[in-house]
């Protein structure tokens, strides 16, 4: 297949391309570098042996992409090209919504005009605002966003499910994430922030490589376990190999599919901190602080229907995933 990748040079573009490249897919990568840094392709193409081009274009820019579309016939696109900071959306909406909607509108505008019907889209678990209990599986409610970003994810999908109820030959795959963590296991990529993390990983790994003093614990009074907030964690690599096999409603013209991307297993922040400890053999010091404002107590996936009609599991472990994180937090610095 040839495959146009949005966002390509980002934390779950750039894992994607890796596999997609090893499934022999042709790939081609767009990305404006707002967040991310070109020297990822070379990065890409270290792991993988394969050249891969790569356009600096914004998804909001109709001619660039018309250009691209002219020369290439893409057969499919996964976009992941979006701002996503929780805090960076509160301050600024509109970029966000610009952004990632205004982007996807004029993407999804193009592809039509070249008739590239089918599209991959990065969601979230953060559509399910706060469910109702755990597991979360896909015939749950949306939820309220606490947030723009979230509202951005939640808003996309309903484009997306409009557009196909309007031209019933478009193909999605909508992908809620959980939460992504680790890295390639080369070390070579892995996830980039900037400034102070929001994510609890990378938090942990600064930490760990002395960046940062300690790490905050955002509440220990949640109805958990040992109180600390419990979430699902998936492996980057896990999830980049979940893109793969959700080609398959591409192939297939299976019309619009919701998939979880989960591990099914939620863990609190204080088993994230003991395992990260334990498996790099490293302490990380931590205070307990008041909760952070719209955080939810719990969140965890029911994986079973990527399982079943995908076929597609996550296969590695929290240790491995805080292996991973410090592993790729190391190279960083050298
Ligand atoms: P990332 O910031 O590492 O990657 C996104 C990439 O998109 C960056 O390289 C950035 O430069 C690029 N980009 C942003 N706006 C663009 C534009 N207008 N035109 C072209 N390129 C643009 O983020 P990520 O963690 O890899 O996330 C990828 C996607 O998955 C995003 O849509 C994100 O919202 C979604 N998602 C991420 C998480 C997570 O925890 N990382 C969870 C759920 C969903
Ligand atoms: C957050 C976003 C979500 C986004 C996801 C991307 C919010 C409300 N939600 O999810 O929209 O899709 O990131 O991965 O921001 N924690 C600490 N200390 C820290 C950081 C986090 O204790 O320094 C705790 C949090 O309270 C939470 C857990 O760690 O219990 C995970 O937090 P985080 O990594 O930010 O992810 P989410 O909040 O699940």
């Amino acid at each position: 297949m040839k495959i146009l990748v949005t966002g390509g040079t980002g934390f779950i573009g750039s894992h994607t391309v890796v596999e997609l490249l090893d499934q022999n897919n042709d790939v081609v990568i767009i990305d404006n570098l707002c967040n991310s840094s070109e020297s990822v392709i070379k990065n890409i193409e270290k792991i993988s042996g394969k050249k891969v081009p790569f356009f600096n274009i914004d998804i909001r820019d109709k001619k660039a992409l018309e250009e691209l579309c002219t020369k290439n016939k893409f057969d499919c696109c996964i976009h992941f090209a979006g701002l996503k900071a929780v805090g960076e959306s509160c301050q600024k909406p509109l970029e966000y919504y610009d952004n990632n909607i205004n982007g996807t509108l004029v993407l999804l505008e193009v592809l039509k005009k070249y008739n590239c019907h089918n599209f991959v889209f990065s969601s979230s678990a953060t559509v399910y605002g706060s469910p109702k209990s755990n597991p979360i599986d896909e015939t749950f409610p949306k939820g309220t966003c606490t947030n723009p970003y979230g509202w951005t994810k939640s808003m996309i999908e309903q484009i997306l499910i409009d557009l196909h109820n309007a031209n019933p030959d478009w193909n999605i795959a909508l992908l809620r994430y959980f939460n992504p963590i680790g890295a390639h296991k080369s070390g070579l990529i892995g996830e980039n922030p900037n400034g102070i993390p929001n994510n609890l990983m990378p938090y942990i790994t600064q930490v760990a490589v002395g960046q940062r003093k300690e790490l905050n614990v955002f509440g220990n009074d949640y109805d958990t376990p040992d109180g600390t907030g419990v979430r699902d964690y998936i492996h980057v690599v896990d999830l980049a190999k979940g893109h793969v096999k959700a080609l398959k409603v591409i192939k297939e013209k299976q019309g619009l599919k919701i998939y979880n991307l989960g591990t099914g297993h939620g863990y609190s922040v204080m088993q994230v901190l003991k395992t990260f400890e334990k498996v790099n053999n490293i302490k990380i010091p931590y205070k307990i602080k008041p909760r952070r404002p719209g955080d939810i107590a719990a969140c965890y996936a029911n994986p079973q229907k990527a399982l079943k009609e995908l076929g597609w599991k996550a296969q590695y472990t929290l240790e491995d995933m805080c292996r991973d994180s410090y592993n790729w937090e190391i190279h960083k610095k050298n």
